[in-house]
Formats: C-alpha cells, sequence, structure tokens
C-alpha cells in the first residue's frame, strides 16, 4: 500500500513567531544575516557566504546582468537562467564578472561621430543618465569625453547633430590613474562634486569608472558579495542534459557557483550531474540541487555531493505544478522535514549542506517564518521581478504599473530542460505568463526587507541566522486567526493593508 504520512501539508502562511525576550546586545543592527551558500565542514566556515541571504530565481523573467549586479551590491546573489543557449548564459556570467565593486567596467559607452539620437536612445535603453565617449565606442579606447541627459535636450538640440557638438571633452573633466585607491577616487568624487569618475591610463585609454552611486550603496550596505578580486559574484542555472558542455563555458566565463535547475530534484540525473561536476571535474565550482520537499530527497543529493539543496515543489507564485501533476508539498512542512535531515546528516558526517527554500513567499515575513524552520537562504523569482532591474518589460494595465512575469513551465518560456517531460516540446504547462505589481528600484525593496527581517530576529531574541534556527518559537494559526486578521480597515491612502 501507498505511504501516506501522518502530517497535513502546511505553508509557510500558516505559522506565526512567538516573540522570545529581547536582551539589550539584541537590536537590529546586531543582526547578522550573513549565511553560508554552500557545504562546508562543521566549524569551518563556508567557501561562499553571503551577506543578505537572498538570491535570485533562475528564470527568464528574473536573471539578467543588472539584476545580479543590484543584488550582489545588496549582499545577495543573482542566478544567470539556464534556458538559453551556453553561449549567451555565459556571456550574462562575464557580463557581471567584469565589473569590479567600486571600480567598474564602463559598459555604456559611445563614440564622438554617433549622433545625439543614438546616444539618447542607449541612455534611455540602459535607464541610465551619461555615456562614456571613446574614439571607438569601446569600454577600453582612447577617453575621449562624458555625455549625458544634463549636455543636450531632445526638444533643444538637433538630434542628429554628433555626440562630440554637446559632449564634455576629456581634456575639461576630471579623470584618475588606474593606481588611485578606491577611498581616493571616492575623495575626489565628493571634492570635485562628480557623479562618474573616470579611471584613464597613462596612454588615455578608458580602463574603468567610479560612480557616485555605488559609494552611496556601499555605505548603505557594506558587504558587497564579491570574490578575492573584488568582482560581483554571480551563480548560474544549469540542466540535467548538456552539463558536459555548459558547466565547463560557464566556469570559463566565471561563474562562482551552479545549480541544477529542476521542477523535480529527486533524480539519477541530478546524481549522475552532481558526480560529473564532483568527480571528473574536481570541484572546480560547487553546485547547488534540487527541488525537493523531503529528507529522503536531501539525503540523496547531499551524498552525491550537492553545494547546497533547493527545497519547494508546487508553492512558485506563476506555478500549477500541483493542478497539472499532483506533486509537490506545502512549504513549511517541506522545510521542517529537509531541515532535520540537514541537521542529522550534519551531525553524522561532519559536513554542513545548506538548504534554500524557493518559490511561495507571498510577504515579507514568510522570510522569517523560513528562516525560522531552518532555511539557510532564500530564492525569489515574484519579488525580483517586480522591481526596475529584472529584464521583463514594464507595462500599464488600467492605470497601474505591472512587469511581465512568467514560469519556466509555460508556453513563453518552454523550459524543456527544466520540466523533462519530452525531448524538445512541453506536452502541458507547468506554469503561467502574466503580471506582478511594478515596485520600483531593488535597492531600496531589499533595504526594507531586511529591517523587517532584523526586527523580527529583534523580537526572536535572536541575531544570527544559527540562533534563530534553534531558538524560534512558532505557531501554527487557526481559521479564526485568519478571519481576524481579515477584519475589514478602508485605509485612508487607498491601498491595501496587506501584501508588499
Ligand atoms: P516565486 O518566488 O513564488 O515567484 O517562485 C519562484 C520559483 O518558482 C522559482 O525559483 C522556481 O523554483 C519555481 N518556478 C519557476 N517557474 C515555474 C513554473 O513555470 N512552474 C512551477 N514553478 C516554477
Amino acid at each position: 500500500m501507498a505511504v501516506i504520512l501522518p502530517e497535513v501539508s502546511r505553508t509557510l502562511n500558516e505559522y506565526l513567531l512567538v516573540p522570545n525576550l529581547t536582551t539589550e546586545d539584541c537590536a537590529p543592527d546586531a543582526v547578522d544575516l550573513s549565511a553560508p551558500l554552500v557545504r562546508h565542514p562543521i566549524g569551518q566556515p563556508s567557501p561562499l557566504r553571503i551577506a543578505t541571504p537572498l538570491v535570485s530565481a533562475i528564470m527568464q523573467a528574473v536573471s539578467s546582468p543588472r539584476l545580479a549586479i543590484a543584488l550582489a551590491q545588496t549582499g545577495g546573489l543573482g542566478f544567470a537562467h539556464q534556458n538559453q543557449p551556453i553561449a549567451a548564459q555565459a556571456r550574462m556570467v562575464s557580463a557581471v564578472k567584469r565589473h569590479k565593486a567600486g571600480f567598474r567596467h564602463s559598459d555604456i559607452n559611445t563614440k564622438p561621430t554617433a549622433t545625439l539620437g543614438e546616444v539618447s536612445r542607449l541612455l534611455q535603453a540602459a535607464e541610465r543618465d551619461i555615456a562614456v565617449v571613446t574614439d571607438d565606442g569601446s569600454p577600453t579606447g582612447l577617453f575621449v569625453g562624458l555625455i549625458g541627459s544634463r549636455d543636450f535636450h531632445p526638444q533643444r538640440h538637433d538630434l542628429n547633430d554628433t555626440v562630440a557638438s554637446r559632449m564634455r571633452p576629456a581634456d575639461t573633466l576630471v579623470t584618475a590613474p588606474p593606481t588611485i585607491s578606491l577611498s581616493d577616487a571616492n575623495t575626489l568624487i565628493w571634492d570635485q562634486r562628480l557623479d562618474l569618475l573616470p579611471i584613464v591610463t597613462a596612454d588615455g585609454h578608458l580602463a574603468s569608472i567610479v560612480l557616485r552611486r555605488d559609494y552611496e550603496l556601499h555605505k548603505q550596505f557594506r558587504n558587497e558579495t564579491i570574490d578575492a578580486e573584488k568582482r560581483f559574484r554571480i551563480g548560474a542555472g544549469i540542466n540535467t542534459r548538456d552539463f558536459r558542455d555548459r558547466i565547463p563555458a560557464l566556469v570559463e566565463a566565471g561563474a562562482d557557483v551552479l545549480c541544477i535547475d529542476s521542477s523535480d530534484g529527486y533524480s539519477v540525473w541530478q546524481q549522475r550531474t552532481l558526480r560529473y561536476a564532483v568527480e571528473e571535474l574536481g570541484g572546480v565550482v560547487p553546485v547547488g540541487a534540487g527541488n525537493v520537499v523531503d529528507g529522503r530527497a536531501f539525503r540523496y543529493l547531499a551524498d552525491a555531493g550537492a553545494a547546497f539543496v533547493k527545497v519547494g515543489i508546487g508553492g512558485g507564485s506563476i506555478c500549477i505544478t500541483r493542478d497539472q501533476k499532483g506533486i509537490g508539498r506545502g512549504q513549511a512542512s517541506a522545510l521542517i522535514d529537509v531541515a532535520a535531515e540537514r541537521d542529522r546528516y550534519a551531525e553524522e558526517t561532519g559536513v554542513y549542506v545548506p538548504i534554500c527554500c524557493d518559490g511561495g513567499l507571498l510577504a515579507d515575513y514568510h522570510m522569517a517564518v523560513a528562516f525560522a524552520l531552518g532555511a539557510d537562504f532564500i530564492m525569489l523569482g515574484r519579488y525580483f521581478a517586480r522591481f526596475d532591474e529584472s529584464p521583463s518589460n514594464l507595462v500599464k494595465l488600467d492605470g497601474q504599473l505591472f512587469k511581465e512575469y512568467w514560469g519556466e513551465g509555460s508556453q513563453r518560456a518552454r523550459n524543456v530542460a527544466r520540466y523533462d517531460q519530452g525531448e524538445t516540446e512541453l506536452p502541458f504547462e507547468e506554469g503561467v505568463d502574466g503580471y506582478v505589481p511594478y515596485a520600483g528600484s531593488l535597492y531600496p525593496n531589499v533595504a526594507r526587507t531586511v529591517a523587517k527581517l532584523r526586527a523580527t530576529m529583534v523580537s526572536c531574541g535572536a541575531t544570527t541566522l544559527p540562533d534563530f534556527h534553534r531558538d524560534a518559537v512558532l505557531v501554527q494559526v487557526s481559521q479564526q486567526s485568519y478571519l481576524q486578521n481579515g477584519a475589514e480597515v478602508r485605509l485612508r491612502s487607498g491601498s491595501s493593508s496587506t501584501g508588499q
């Protein structure tokens, strides 16, 4: 007879945290949200840690170099999606790796002979204010000047005029040599009231740029996710079909960590992919696996060498896997089961394999519940899709702004490697294609989410995630509590009192 688990399948929404004693030293600023990203021996630090335990979903509608850079600046990590040719994904990875925190690769460049119309379109598409002018329009050409939205106006100037006619020429600008320290570069930015400082070599070529905005973000978020050479870190999805070609290309492009992208990770295919990465490639790059919803599957992937294991089937906001295939488990129940197995595994083997809670987090407080139930870090799709930095289109519907958001199992994405229902087609969909309310830039949103997490942990008397895992007290909510929470109050602002 089939096994029927005794527990009901529960979602994150069914739990609340009961406050613990808050002591003097437990203040929001004292809360350390840093988390291990990959497996490590107990008692030793994980080779890869993130200061903000949030990573972006491996999805077309979410992954972009811009989002990955913004997320790395706030201490999280972006993943480039694998639903694209290997070369295109490798380009996405290197587009992030060529930026150093502080000293950025210049990626908005033009040349003196370009027209104002061309530079205007370039700035608009990149949502930037200023472009660097080099003799050949390349990021390492001879530095010729700067041109930005303050230098010309489409209604005042002829858009057929050249960039040379309106740019600020190099000899009138403050520049610095590549030997300058970041702190001296920032002093120059403030002393000279600059938005952008070009770093120029002795023979006049552009080396990099330093942005005032990056300084402000560094002061706000403090711990960027960077490698030993101060380049932003980025992860990348892989699949169990073309991993022999994809992994080496992504490693070559500089990917810091990989993750097998699959809706159901408890498979021999994942084991083979992990074994290839660990045994044949000698573990040159850590590879996470998933998704799973119980302890058996966690152990199977941990034994095969998974760097981390992703938890969640059927809970994603765009997901219809449960309706289509009847597989999945409430995210809270899945986390409770997998976290217990992770801790048993750590005790037995001396190796800690982090777990990532993926999908179905509707409110910020669901993140706190997920951490309390044992998650080491959290993967989010809908949350990041709402921001300027996600790659999807901004659209206006009935006077309100939305960003497009679609599942990897929808016909729009056709991610056949993730769903493995057939060789080249999806015979049925496991995801929907829709819109999510536009929420502006990533930076203030992540700052607000982090502030909420810190506040929750303070109420629960915890200053680190391991403390929170150990000491959190949770309670299940009753149907009556839902009714009470739903008491209708019409807000003065006209907005809803729930959601993010
Ligand atoms: P969200 O944060 O609730 O939007 O969920 C994002 C997660 O849903 C991703 O990280 C994937 O694990 C999962 N996902 C992405 N696309 C699909 C789909 O089409 N169907 C089911 N799950 C999906």
